[in-house]
């Protein structure tokens, strides 16, 4: 009897498939693109998609958009499952408008943000637009403010995950930015405030979208983006795997995955790594692939300030976040993009109650006017803060050096670290043997017969009483000095024994950070 109205329903339903048209999706395809709704199921779990607002349509009446409408009006939004946890999802659809943030677009992502955040659940949003829809001005813009505002107010409630699947302009990237994680796509995606032609006008430079803001831009240069991905399914597993290490949201613990425990976790290789000669670089990768889970490592910001190493990990199926100074990159010496970098990840990790897990080889700060003039101290200062208000699980392993103002930062005892170790090659000090020598017995060595002999004899005796972890030990600093092979079995154990730790900060309105 209700035929007629049945088909209405089906035929509208049928229309939403089609997005912006037949040709608007060849042409997506054609540069090497999926279309929202293939990249949403893509994403979820296979018929868990529940769209919400598909027949969403625009309301702008100005530069012929009253003749021109698409049920959904440019963004798919709704929730479904990953691996059987529940999602939020918005995906924007390139073929209508480019894509572009209408008033109503906005309003169908505001509401399934606001559902995320009553009911404690991560949203993924998959980003393909030209940005604010011109025709519509200002209202279009304050449907990105009512976004980037949802972004800020539930940043650390719940994860939330932004892969850059196509051109993304203006306010298109604004609101990635407030996000826990930026995925990019190779020559396919582009994220900048002003595009190449604004650029030539205001500073004359000459330059393709591809250098000013693409992947490679923003994974090696910039650092806005976390992980640069081949493709399209691969940037889609990504979002997978981060979820995995995460929790649902800042009350939860993100989920613990099945291990077998092994006969023996002794780890014998990693008596081997560190050279002889303290200035001889090794890859401390293969520290971290020994001591966690096998193959359970994903690094964050992988091609960005390499000399310090941010990843995900597992240890006995637990998730955990891992800084690491990485000794085969600038000496894994801190300067202003690793700490950046890491304080950064701290954070996310200690807003979802992810421990951490430190690895220790720093010969100190960088030094130099570029990066005293870009302003060292306060960003150092900002690895410092991160470390000191983290109240996760966290532990530290020194295996060489530890100098200076970084071993202080490097989640030391003093700043809050719960178990401190430390490998027989640890050398615990203010500086390196040869510079402090040079310092403290200059005016010995200068009258000297023998500068040189003189010199290499401080050093010796400087190296002979602090290039070693006991002094740290005998003060407690360091809780133990364990045999490099015994590294994954103290893991282990340490984060068991801190499993149930409870700690807060102060009562205070929030910290200031010095960003
Ligand atoms: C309305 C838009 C649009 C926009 C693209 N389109 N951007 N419609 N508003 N912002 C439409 C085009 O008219 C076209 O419609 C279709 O989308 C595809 O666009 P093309 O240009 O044909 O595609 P392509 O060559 O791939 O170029 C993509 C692009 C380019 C690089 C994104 O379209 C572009 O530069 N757009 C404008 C970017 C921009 O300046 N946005 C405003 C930023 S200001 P048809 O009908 O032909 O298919 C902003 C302020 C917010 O966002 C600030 C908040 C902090």
């Amino acid at each position: 009897m209700h035929n007629t109205k049945f088909e209405i329903l089906q035929r509208k339903n049928d229309e939403t498939l089609l997005g912006g048209g037949k040709d608007r999706i060849e042409s997506q395809h054609a540069k090497g693109k999926l279309t929202a709704r293939e990249r949403v199921n893509l994403l979820l779990d296979e018929g868990t998609f529940v769209e919400i607002g598909k027949f969403v349509m625009h309301r702008c009446k100005d530069f012929g958009l009253d003749k021109e409408f698409y049920l959904g009006d440019g963004v798919i939004t709704g929730y479904g499952t990953v691996n059987g946890r529940p999602v939020y999802v918005f995906s924007q659809d390139f073929t209508i408008f480019g894509g572009s943030l209408s008033e109503t677009n906005a309003e169908k992502i505001v509401k399934i943000m606001d559902l995320a955040a009553k009911n404690g659940v991560p949203v993924i949003g998959l980003n393909d637009s030209g940005g604010a829809r011109i025709q519509e001005g200002v209202n279009s813009l304050a449907g990105y403010a009512d976004i980037f505002y949802r972004n800020t107010r539930m940043s650390g409630v719940v994860p939330q995950i932004s892969a850059v699947m196509g051109p993304c302009a203006g306010g298109a990237v604004y609101s990635p930015a407030i996000t826990d994680f930026i995925l990019m796509v190779e020559k396919t995606s582009y994220m900048f405030v002003t595009g190449p032609n604004v650029v030539k006008t205001v500073t004359h430079e000459e330059i393709t979208s591809e250098e000013l803001g693409g992947a490679t831009a923003h994974s090696t240069k910039s650092g806005v983006c976390h992980f640069a991905c081949a493709n399209e399914i691969q940037c889609i597993e990504t979002i997978k795997k981060i979820l995995g290490y995460l929790p649902q949201n800042c009350e939860d613990d993100a989920p613990v995955y099945a291990y077998k425990p092994e006969t023996n976790e002794k780890r014998e290789k990693l008596n081997t790594l560190i050279p002889e000669n303290p200035n001889q670089p090794y890859d401390m990768h293969e520290v971290i692939a020994e001591v966690i889970d096998s193959a359970s490592f994903l690094e964050v910001h992988k091609n960005f300030a390499e000399n310090i190493i941010t990843g995900f990990g597992r240890v006995e199926g637990r998730s955990i976040g891992i800084v690491a100074n990485q000794p085969a990159h600038l000496a894994g010496v801190l300067d202003i993009h690793s700490s950046n970098k890491a304080a950064r990840f701290v954070r996310t990790c200690d807003a979802f109650n992810v421990p951490l897990l430190v690895f220790e080889d720093v010969p100190g700060f960088l030094p130099g006017t570029d990066q005293e003039w870009n302003g060292i101290i306060s960003n150092g200062a900002k690895l410092l803060f991160a470390f000191s208000e983290a109240t996760v699980p966290r532990i530290t392993i020194i295996t060489r050096k530890a100098y200076g103002g970084a071993y202080d930062v490097m989640n030391s005892k003093h700043i809050g670290a719960d178990l401190n170790y430390a490998w027989p090659t640890a050398e615990i000090a203010v500086m390196g043997a040869k510079g402090a020598a040079e310092i403290i017995f200059k005016k010995e060595i200068n009258e000297s017969e023998n500068k040189e002999q003189k010199l290499n004899e401080k050093i010796d005796e400087y190296k002979e009483k602090f290039a070693n972890p006991y002094r740290a030990a005998h003060r407690g600093f360091i809780d133990e000095v364990i045999l490099p092979e015994d590294t994954r079995i103290k893991v282990i154990s340490a984060f068991k024994m801190l499993e149930n730790k409870v700690d807060s900060l102060p009562r205070k309105k929030h910290g200031n950070i010095p960003l």
